[in-house]
């Protein structure tokens, strides 16, 4: 039930001539405050129209409007204030989670449409960054909002396997390189000699050109550059899912960059054939200065490909795979540029599908204020944040519940969760600060908080000995205390909408503190399990918040355990 609707409708029978429907609906607010009501008119909007004062106007309205379902309608300065019927409402709301479960919020809004998720996406031989974790758990959370408004979402995890930079890794293998290292710590061996081929071709610029030539020869199929970038590859894929497993993050493909090898001619020469490509310094490039944007480089002048190569070959590789509805890439804001570039030059080529394509930017994450890079040595390793998260969450469970039986399980799922959903809970642009002793706090605004609230709900419903086969039939709660987490109960399905039409998981999250805040201060005025007869309505809208926060929390990709 659209129940602003509802308010536009009836406002609509009285000033109809004066006011279409659609534009009342527009109108209407929320007042900050529920003392206010649950929606307000602001009669002001007629003034000019009904040449009368707002407040005469909201009068007016007052007296002629039809007052079924509204406990009462009043005037309040030029503001009509609709209260709804709490009783009512609270059982239409009520009895709907009730009856549809964790489906409760459902609807079509994708009509079953292929939406790609290009996400992750970790370079090879390097650590994944705090960027790569936001990439992942957004678009990990995009995927189950979209699929709640019944789109078909594909996740593709974009691995950074191919460029110069495994020339790099090659050379410097040939030169310093030990078998052994290799395989007992994978990353931080790739990793350390990556970083001495930085250093000493500052001395000795002949390493960037044998760098080039091993890349030269991997694009080209030679057996020993292919040997070793396929043993890299594996060894760093296989160290990559154990953190996708600790995240419960699955993908549905891990067609990365080198994917594309074979997929680039085509596209070079479909840029020949249109007129698009053209020589600059033995190089290949195509203008975009009419979308006021730099040259993009396709093919450097030894024939090689480049990342924007590969990501062409990507976006018409899915076109024609996928057919998508829409096409997302969940990279950080600094690479909007890239993005640009690489939308203009499908629009030249003339696939305009490409404007299906939405970048969903992310600020960066800082620490003590400062940006985290690679090169500068101050980067967060995602392993140790979790381990450490972990580490917090045991410790406060130890303190509030020694004798929590699945206790290491409970503490994985509240310490990997309490990162995850700090990372969602910040709008996806902003930047943010990390600091692990705030993010795993079990109050304030963290994903333990929220956790601890669905879990304290549960042991509510456990005592009064209902699970999920109790039928809890309604009739409607008569608590003005309720009320406030009834109507949040009911904001649940619009809130799904918002977040999927503004690719947003911090709607969710920010909700789910809402209702988790509502229903602690309705839990700490109210016994629940006092007999009498209104003790089924409270246990009904218990289980209820129970199964938003429990729903909320999947779609963030953040478990809720049954106790904590
Ligand atoms: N591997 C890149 C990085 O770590 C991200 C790739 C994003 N996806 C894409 N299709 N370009 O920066």
């Amino acid at each position: 039930m659209d129940y602003k609707k509802m308010v536009a409708q009836a406002i609509a029978n009285v000033v109809g001539d004066d006011l279409d429907l659609n534009e009342i609906n527009e109108k209407i607010e929320v007042p900050k405050s529920i003392k206010m009501g649950d929606f307000a008119f602001p009669a002001f909007v007629l003034a000019k129209v009904m040449h009368k004062a707002p407040q005469m106007i909201a009068q007016d309205i007052v007296e002629k409007i039809d007052q079924t379902g509204f406990e009462k309608v009043e005037a309040a300065g030029p503001y009509v204030n609709f209260f709804l019927d709490k009783k009512q409402f609270g059982k239409e709301i009520v009895s709907e989670v009730l009856d549809q479960k964790e489906h409760y919020g459902d609807q079509d809004l994708g009509h079953k449409g292929n939406v790609t998720i290009d996400m992750s996406s970790p370079n090879i031989a390097k650590p994944m960054s705090m960027g790569h974790l936001r990439s992942t758990v957004i678009g990990n959370s995009l995927a189950e909002i979209l699929k709640k408004t019944n789109y078909n979402p594909i996740k593709i995890n974009h691995l950074g396997d191919w460029g110069t930079q495994f020339g790099k890794l090659i050379e410097a293998y040939k030169l310093w390189g030990n078998e052994e290292d290799v395989k007992k710590d994978p990353i931080n061996t790739l990793l350390k000699y990556y970083v001495r081929f930085h250093k000493e071709d500052q001395e000795h610029p002949e390493l960037d050109d044998e760098a080039r030539a091993w890349f030269k020869k991997l694009e080209d199929g030679d057996p020993e550059a292919t040997r070793l970038w396929k043993w890299f590859r594996e060894e760093s894929l296989s160290f990559f899912m154990k953190i996708y497993k600790r995240l419960g993050i699955t993908f549905d493909s891990y067609n990365g960059e080198a994917f594309y090898n074979d997929k680039m001619q085509p596209v070079i020469d479909e840029l020949k054939e249109k007129g698009l490509l053209e020589e600059s310094q033995g190089a290949m490039i195509v203008d975009l200065s009419k979308y006021d944007l730099n040259p993009a480089l396709i093919q450097k002048s030894d024939g090689t490909s480049l990342y924007i190569t590969r990501d062409l070959a990507a976006a018409i590789y899915r076109k024609k795979t996928y057919n998508f509805v829409q096409s997302l890439y969940v990279m950080g804001n600094e690479q909007s540029n890239h993005f640009h570039q690489l939308v203009a030059v499908l629009k030249e080529m003339g696939d305009d599908w490409a404007d299906d394509m939405h970048h969903i930017a992310f600020g960066l994450i800082t620490s003590g204020g400062k940006k985290l890079s690679t090169r500068r040595g101050n980067i967060i390793l995602l392993e140790e944040v979790l381990d450490d998260a972990v580490k917090l969450a045991q410790e406060q469970i130890e303190e509030k519940n020694p004798t929590l039986e699945n206790k290491d399980e409970v503490a994985d799922a509240v310490g990997v969760g309490a990162v995850v959903f700090h990372d969602l809970k910040n709008e996806r642009l902003n930047q943010f600060d990390f600091d692990l002793q705030e993010v795993v706090r079990f109050e304030g605004e963290t994903g333990p908080y929220v956790q601890y609230s669905h879990a304290r709900a549960m042991s509510i419903l456990r005592k009064a000995g209902v699970d999920e086969n109790t039928d809890l039939h309604v009739e409607g709660l008569n608590d003005p205390d309720a009320w406030e987490t009834v109507r949040m109960l009911g904001d649940f399905p619009a809130m799904v909408k918002r977040a999927v039409e503004e690719y947003e998981p911090s709607v969710i999250a920010k909700y789910a503190i809402r209702l988790a805040k509502a229903f602690n201060k309705y839990y700490a005025h109210t016994k629940i399990l006092v007999d009498d007869d209104q003790k089924n309505e409270r246990l009904a809208l218990v289980q209820s918040v129970a199964t938003v926060l429990k729903e909320s929390l999947r779609l963030l990709g953040v478990k809720a355990p049954d106790e904590m």
